[in-house]
């Protein structure tokens, strides 16, 4: 299975970092019910970012169950030497890993030892980080997917900056139309439609979902704000 099965013309992920982890399992159903089939899985070292998030060990509990439903595990390593983490990902049920152009000196050879690993790729970028040198990157290193970050990586709920719109139009310009653009931070129902028209078609969200009442409404709103 690949980025190109999973994703039906644009695609919601909510972004796991943002649940409630004592409900973790319970939260997953409720919004595979609702029609979630891809979901994001932030994992953060505390040297790419500040943060200790999750990573395989949470990810080998609730990977069977997406995966019975046809879906897939979108892993965003925001980590230094993404590579060292492939294979216990891999064995945890991830699908793909999206890991950080500022993160890898040799992108070839990360990308390779991803797929030699079954795993899908895909190429994130920080705001400051170029969209024309990532995406050239991307293009060369033959990724499946491209990730143009709309906040600092690090913490959920944080606000979208304004400025990613223009990086989402150029990264998406310089890209093939079967590479799909991925935007992740402060994505909302106030919000999504803009950046789809900027050119992007996987929408991760976090709190936008969890941080509210009723997650399959909050699902179903961001959807609706697409349709
Ligand atoms: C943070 C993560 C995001 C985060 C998004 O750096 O990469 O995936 O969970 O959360 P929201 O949608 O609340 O900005
Ligand atoms: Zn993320």
């Amino acid at each position: 299975m690949s980025w190109r099965d999973w994703v039906r013309t644009v695609e919601i992920e909510p972004s796991l970092y943002a649940a409630d982890f004592s409900r973790l399992g319970d939260q997953i159903e409720t919004l595979l019910r609702a029609g979630a089939r891809v979901f994001h899985f932030d994992v953060g070292d505390g040297h790419f970012v500040p943060p200790v998030t999750i990573g395989p060990i949470v990810l080998k509990w609730i990977s069977p169950m997406i995966l019975e439903h046809d879906g897939a595990i979108d892993c965003h390593l925001m980590v230094e030497n993404p590579e060292h983490h492939f294979e216990a990902i891999r064995e945890a049920g991830g699908s793909s890993v999206t890991f950080h152009y500022e993160a890898c000196d040799d992108l070839p050879a990360v990308v390779r030892a991803a797929r030699a690993h079954n795993l899908q790729v895909g190429l994130a970028f920080k705001p400051e980080t170029s969209a024309a040198y990532a995406a050239h990157a991307a293009l060369a290193s033959r990724v499946d997917i491209v990730l143009c970050m709309s906040i600092e990586p690090g913490y959920s709920g944080q606000e979208f900056m304004p400025e990613a719109y223009e990086r989402i139009r150029t990264t998406r310009s310089l890209l093939p139309p079967d590479v799909p653009v991925q935007v992740d931070g402060g994505i909302g129902p106030d919000n999504i439609a803009a950046v789809r028209e900027a050119g992007a078609t996987l929408f991760v969200a976090g709190s936008s979902i969890f941080g509210r009442e009723d997650l399959p409404r909050a699902y179903r709103r961001l959807l609706q704000e697409l349709a």
